[in-house]
């Protein structure tokens, strides 16, 4: 698997497309898989849903709930042009029926891809990414099917690679409504790797402007692996959840296992201040995590250790799994990490939820995956 695709709620289940190879274990003949949960926690793999066709390969996307449907917006590929489709579902994403109409957007290009559409007002909203001229473009409709275009955003932060799956949403802080832009860009991440910047700023309807200067990227993870990552479509609980692909495009496949990528533990997102600026937070959303409450030491590291190590350096004042670091101060001398493991990965953060690094990792068989305080 690679990226999340379609994520929304729809009556009573959290749905999550992905972008899938149901003949092989490479990449390739995209098409969304999907799985199903009610609390984030438990997931129940479900049959492909859009399958590749004649027509083309199914990149990534968004879905939409709409009543009784779902209509997922996604990206066609097919002879190195790439146009925005669409599909509905009228058996809760069990199945879809590509819109006979399609595409509902084509430049005729070749790096156009990944649509995120969200209601805004009484329409909608698509980011989508020219991806080779690192520009969010951004596009309007009343029926998913017509779209007019805004504006454009770009050209700045990181700009390594390609820019690839977009996110765009409001997020409170003390009441007062900031919008936040997710881009993924590989290489150009954290060790030149996958990797996802944001943007704080304000959104009107038609243009993103950033209220802070965008010289140097904001790093969503300061791991390699967390790629193309959006947030929930509907989200019941007027919650902003996130999930990544656990993985990077450097180093995708594991020979050495039969490991075929995964997804991030559930986010929640939210803002806080620091430093003087409004940054994102995220909040593990798991029942299991290691959570480490610890006063630092005048000098050194300290933290928990297994089949990886992690945890505080008070010299150089940064987080740690490995050789993967980011900055971060200690409130009152105190730190407090939590940490989810998985058999193949390692998510440190913050309880602060302004840092976090995520890993794949593969220890050799046999490894226990216990962590002890060091
Ligand atoms: C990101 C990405 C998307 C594309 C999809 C293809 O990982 O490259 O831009 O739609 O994967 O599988």
């Amino acid at each position: 698997m690679n990226d999340p695709n379609g994520l929304v709620w729809h009556k009573g289940e959290y749905h999550l497309f992905f972008q899938h190879n149901p003949l092989g274990r490479e990449w390739g003949h995209m098409s969304w898989g999907h799985a199903v949960s009610t609390d984030l926690l438990n997931w129940e793999e479900l049959p492909v849903a859009i399958r590749e066709g004649e027509d083309g390969a199914i990149f990534s996307g968004s879905a939409v709930s709409i009543g009784d449907e779902i209509v997922a917006i996604y990206t066609r590929d097919k002879d190195k042009i790439q146009v925005q489709c669409i599909a509905t579902s009228f058996d809760n994403g069990r199945t879809f029926t590509k819109f006979e109409d399609n595409p509902v957007l084509d430049l005729g290009m070749e790096h156009f891809r990944d649509p995120k559409v969200f209601r805004y007002q009484d329409h909608w909203i698509m980011a989508v990414v020219k991806a080779q001229e690192f520009l969010v473009c951004f596009y309007k409709s009343e029926d998913l099917k017509t779209w007019t275009p805004l504006s454009e955003f770009g050209r700045v932060g990181a700009t390594g690679g390609q820019w690839e799956c977009p996110d765009l949403f409001p997020l409170k802080i003390d009441g007062e409504e900031v919008w936040v832009l997710l881009v993924s860009l590989s290489p150009g991440g954290i060790k030149n790797t996958s990797g996802t910047q944001y943007f704080i700023g304000d959104f009107d309807g038609t243009t993103f402007t950033p209220r802070y200067s965008t010289d140097k990227p904001r790093w969503f993870d300061y791991g390699s692996h967390n790629y193309a990552g959006v947030t929930f479509n509907n989200e019941p609980n007027n919650k902003r959840i996130f999930m990544g692909w656990l993985n990077s495009w450097q180093k995708k496949e594991h020979a050495e296992t039969s490991w075929t990528g995964a997804m991030t533990i559930p986010r929640e997102l939210g803002l806080t201040r620091l430093n003087g600026e409004i940054v994102i937070t995220q909040q593990p959303i798991c029942q299991s995590v290691y959570e480490l409450k610890v006063q630092v030491p005048g000098s050194g590291i300290v933290g928990l250790k297994g089949f990886v190590t992690l945890g505080y350096n008070v010299d150089t004042q940064t987080i740690f799994v490995d050789d993967y670091e980011a900055p971060y101060q200690v409130k009152d001398g105190e730190l407090h990490i939590k940490v989810v493991v998985d058999q193949s990965s390692v998510e440190l953060f913050t309880a602060d939820g302004t840092r976090c690094i995520t890993l794949a990792v593969f220890p050799p068989l046999g490894t226990s995956r216990v962590l002890t305080p060091f």
